[in-house]
């Protein structure tokens, strides 16, 4: 039984593929004792004096804001770089030289690149903690933590379960590299029933399918939203990742793929939850999710970013290694924070 997070024989994630059941029961359990921090009532400082490098060469506003919030949270320091013009990359210097360089600066490294492998190169240069914040069209680990986060704590405040639910993936199943990462994630549980609805162009790889087959769930595939779909418990919408198109695909016609209130009432359960790694389009007619379901509470949307923070802090705390010290170092936060943060919020985070 593992429950460290390891790569190579170091702290790093690079893929979903790489964490198991127990390892991610153990994280969780330090995402629950750090939520009081997330939320502002309590202060932990066992990252006092380390350093975080933030490197994003590619677009990212929560990913690159929650790390480096959750890194701060624990009382460490976060040095941050955007887009490629802006670092010695756009020189010509190789990804393995930067790698280097910036292991002598810091304690723990983030990186987002556009290129799958990308992020594999830079961790086999360092041997610091490294998290794979999002490579191109690949993966996006951290992200599918904290969806599985989520979709536990929501199953459970309507008495469910993951094994025995039946979890719609839909949109970009064919860049969304958060998508890859999720069904990865969440095919290690049993008796999960999966239906990904994508357009014909854009379903989910075959590498990412074989992956899964072991689980031995059932995965059926559809390339529209309205055939005979039923009784589904969680929808789990993306974007269109336009950013990704090959020309062919930027002059396709996509047949209709907006989930909204209609969707939501034909094929869901009263009790479904909606989910979505954000940034959705929120333009009216946009194949993405639709802020028709805005005031609804079964959207879980900013409770799942709200997540993104103490499952960050306890990633961070296992791959440093200090997450026995938390609970020990939780103190009572001196300022005042409002209860709910927006005002569509209908369940606070305590
Ligand atoms: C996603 C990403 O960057 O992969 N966003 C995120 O990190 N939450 C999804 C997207 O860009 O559509």
């Amino acid at each position: 039984m593992s429950l460290s997070i390891s790569h190579k024989g170091k702290p790093q994630l690079l893929s979903a593929a790489q964490l198991t059941l127990e390892s991610v029961e153990h994280l969780f359990h330090y995402a629950d004792m750090l939520r009081p921090v997330a939320s502002r009532m309590k202060v932990c400082r066992i990252l006092e004096g380390a350093v975080l490098a933030n490197l994003f060469f590619e677009a990212s506003t929560r990913t690159r804001i929650s790390f480096s919030s959750a890194f701060a949270r624990l009382g460490g320091a976060v040095s941050d770089t955007t887009g490629l013009t802006f670092s010695s990359i756009s020189k010509g210097e190789s990804i393995s030289d930067t790698s280097r360089v910036i292991s002598g600066y810091v304690d723990a490294i983030v990186v987002r690149h556009p290129q799958i492998g990308a992020v594999a190169e830079f961790a086999a240069a360092t041997n610091l903690p490294l998290i794979n914040g999002g490579d191109g069209p690949g993966e996006h680990p951290s992200q599918a933590i904290l969806d599985l986060y989520t979709i536990i704590n929501e199953l459970s405040r309507v008495k469910k379960t993951i094994s025995g639910s039946h979890i719609a993936i839909v949109g970009d199943l064919k860049y969304g590299r958060t998508a890859h990462s999720l069904i990865k994630l969440l095919s290690l549980y049993k008796g999960v029933k999966f239906t990904l609805i994508s357009p014909q162009s854009l379903i989910m790889p075959e590498y990412i399918m074989n992956s899964v087959a072991h689980s031995g769930n059932s995965i059926d595939e559809r390339v529209s939203l309205s055939s005979e779909i039923r009784d589904i418990d969680i929808v789990y919408a993306t974007r269109m990742q336009k950013e990704r198109f090959t020309s062919d695909e930027i002059d396709s016609d996509f047949p209709d793929f907006q989930i909204n209130k209609k969707f939501i009432g034909t094929f869901c359960k009263p009790e479904v939850i909606l989910m979505h790694p954000l940034p959705r389009d929120s333009s009216k007619d946009a194949l993405d999710l639709s802020t028709d379901l805005d005031s609804d509470p079964r959207l879980a949307i900013f409770r799942q970013t709200d997540n993104g923070i103490p499952v960050r802090m306890a990633l961070f705390s296992i791959l440093l290694g200090v997450e026995s010290l938390i609970a020990k170092n939780l103190q009572d936060a001196t300022w005042k924070h409002p209860k709910l943060l927006g005002p569509n919020d209908h369940f606070s985070l305590r």
